[in-house]
């Protein structure tokens, strides 16, 4: 039988019961309530059917949609949602069969473990009808996002209201310094993407807490916040960003000072919080593209290898090679043939594809593919490495149980690939490749990579931390005032307002993807505090000596042993 407790009563007496379990067998939750099998044979049978199963529905899902993304066609869209929806109820069937288990009771860890993360991963716990419900309500909301188009300022004759997200709009909000232009830019986009969906969202909320409390959950939060397996996963982080808050306050005055200097006092209040649109990012959440505008040193060379990577006559499959080079020469192995063969390096001419560079694994033990629209620049030399990393990720856990392979938490993936990063994009790094020709030891170059290293990573922590914030408190509280509760938390946390008022008809938080995707985002949060965390222990294995912003682990079979 499977019963749910929905009843908070019977939460608590769950809790203490769980405690009980929790010491017998070392468990470290056993709040969802489970069937009565305790046939550790029947259960290790359905989780060997189920791997191969869920492997098998992975495979072509990825197929499905990586075909979709490196060739848009209405066709391919059809046969993605297709294999999408097969998954789906492949989901909810598997969910169903392992909860017929007392999974708290069988006499294994890992048995126990793989049940466990079964059943807390799904809304399968809806009914079919509430299941496609939200299904089609996340792809509703990310349909209206991809779909807006917005109005350039209109000092020209001609008005096509035809600018794209990406590339048009994010190119005026770090290029544009006309700070009319920026809040313009800002106010037609936040003006039609959130509105439209705002009651959509709404209803999702509603049912993504009924999933979470059929799952014995308090709310959908909570839900989001278990993935860490930390019972104070909300203290922890939050200890996190006060020890962060000195460093972006001193960045936040810094930045606000020089932008006084630019744009005066009738556009940014001495004293006061700084206008989101003036930031070089639509959500102001990495503000590097700024860094002409507060650069310490700004008759000092850039860092940007751009020119000589041209001059060397780099291309995309060069600088993959050159990826490649790098996790050798760490002792770790070099890409499948597969990998060469079908991914994706360019962007092909005769068909449209969706850019974001991304990793694939297809969960077949042999396929793992990287798509990006490659340029010769630095920017892509160092997503390349990023992505590759990734790829690495998925090669060393490929023997995992399929509930296993993926980051060991939410953050991690993106924290391992993160810190590569930080071996690659530094003067010491890019000087032995032979691309930065420059003197390394040249104290000025040094404070402008840092000042830049700052407004990417220190002018993102207080983003990646509210974003979730605010999601818990709107599945904690309701979607009352949600607006406002938004501008709230943007204000506390990066001292961040709208260039122009916003009421409750407006629905700004939506402006971020994440949010309509149903993605959540303090991983990047967690992401954030690992990379350096990672590249630190890293460095201190490669026998690093000296600040940490000057180390490379290139050529270290140490910091590869490590990381593997
Ligand atoms: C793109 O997809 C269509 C099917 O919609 C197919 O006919 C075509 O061959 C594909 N193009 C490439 C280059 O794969
Ligand atoms: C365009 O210009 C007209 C008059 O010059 C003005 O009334 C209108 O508000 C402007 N629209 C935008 C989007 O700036
Ligand atoms: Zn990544």
């Amino acid at each position: 039988m499977i019963c749910v407790w929905i009843d908070t009563r019977v939460l608590v007496a769950a809790a203490v019961l769980g405690l009980l379990v929790e010491r017998v067998l070392g468990i470290t939750d056993a709040r969802l309530v489970q069937g009565t099998n305790v046939n550790l044979g029947e259960a290790l049978q359905f989780l060997r059917e189920y791997d191969s199963e869920a492997s098998r529905m992975c495979f072509r899902v990825s197929s499905a949609r990586w075909a979709y993304s490196t060739n848009m066609t209405d066709h391919n869209k059809r046969r993605m949602i297709e294999e999408q929806t097969l998954q789906a109820k492949f989901d909810k069937l598997s969910w169903k069969r392992a909860m017929t288990f007392d999974w708290t009771r069988l006499p294994d860890q890992m048995v126990r473990r793989q049940l466990k993360f079964l059943i807390t991963n799904s809304r399968a716990s809806l009914s079919d009808e509430k299941y496609n419900e939200i299904y089609h309500l996340i792809s509703e909301m990310k349909d209206i996002y991809s779909h807006v188009r917005i109005c350039p300022l209109n000092n020209h004759e001609t008005l096509f209201c035809d600018l794209e997200l990406d590339p048009d709009v994010l190119r005026i909000m770090s290029n544009s310094r006309n700070h009319m232009e920026l809040a313009h830019t800002w106010k037609e986009w936040h003006d039609k993407v959130g509105p439209p969906m705002k009651n959509k969202f709404m209803r999702y909320v509603q049912i993504a807490n009924q999933a979470a409390r059929m799952n014995g959950f308090l709310d959908a939060g909570e839900e989001m916040r278990y993935a860490y397996e930390e019972s104070d996963f909300e203290n922890q982080v939050a200890e996190a960003w006060k020890s962060l808050q000195p460093l972006y306050r001193e960045l936040f005055t810094y930045v606000r000072r020089k932008l006084l200097q630019l744009y005066g006092p009738n556009v940014i209040r001495p004293e006061g919080p700084l206008p989101g649109h003036l930031l070089g990012n639509l959500w102001a959440q990495d503000w590097s593209k700024i860094i002409d505008l507060v650069a310490p040193y700004p008759e000092y060379t850039s860092m940007d290898v751009t020119d000589e990577m041209l001059r060397q006559g780099f291309t995309p499959l060069r600088m993959f090679q050159m990826a490649e080079e790098f996790y050798t020469s760490l002792g770790l192995q070099p890409m499948p043939p597969e990998f060469w063969r079908f991914s994706m390096f360019d962007k092909p001419n005769d068909r449209k594809v969706q850019c974001t560079a991304s990793a694939w694994d297809f969960c077949n033990k042999i396929d793992y593919r990287i798509k990006q629209c490659t340029e010769v620049n630095m920017d892509d030399l160092i997503s390349t490495h990023h992505e590759m990393a990734h790829i690495q990720y998925y090669l060393h856990y490929a023997e995992q149980p399929y509930l296993y392979r993926d980051g060991a938490n939410p953050g991690f993936h993106e924290g391992v690939s993160n810190a590569i990063s930080l071996s690659i994009f530094n003067p010491v790094h890019l000087h032995r490749v032979g691309l930065f020709n420059q003197n390394t030891d040249s104290y000025e170059t040094n404070i402008n990579f840092l000042m830049l290293m700052a407004l990417r990573k220190v002018a993102f922590a207080p983003f990646a931390y509210l974003i979730d914030l605010w999601r818990y408190e709107i599945f904690q509280n309701g979607v009352q005032n949600m607006n406002s509760a938004w501008w709230e938390l943007r204000l506390r946390y990066q001292g961040v307002i709208p260039p122009i008022p916003r009421t409750e008809s407006h629905f700004d938080a939506a402006a971020k993807r994440h949010i309509p995707a149903d993605i959540p985002y303090m991983k990047y949060f967690v992401a954030l505090l690992l990379e350096f965390q990672i590249h630190s222990s890293m460095c201190f294995a490669a026998g690093h000596e000296g600040p940490l912003h000057t180390c490379d682990i290139y050529r270290s079979r140490e910091a590869g042993r490590l990381l593997a």
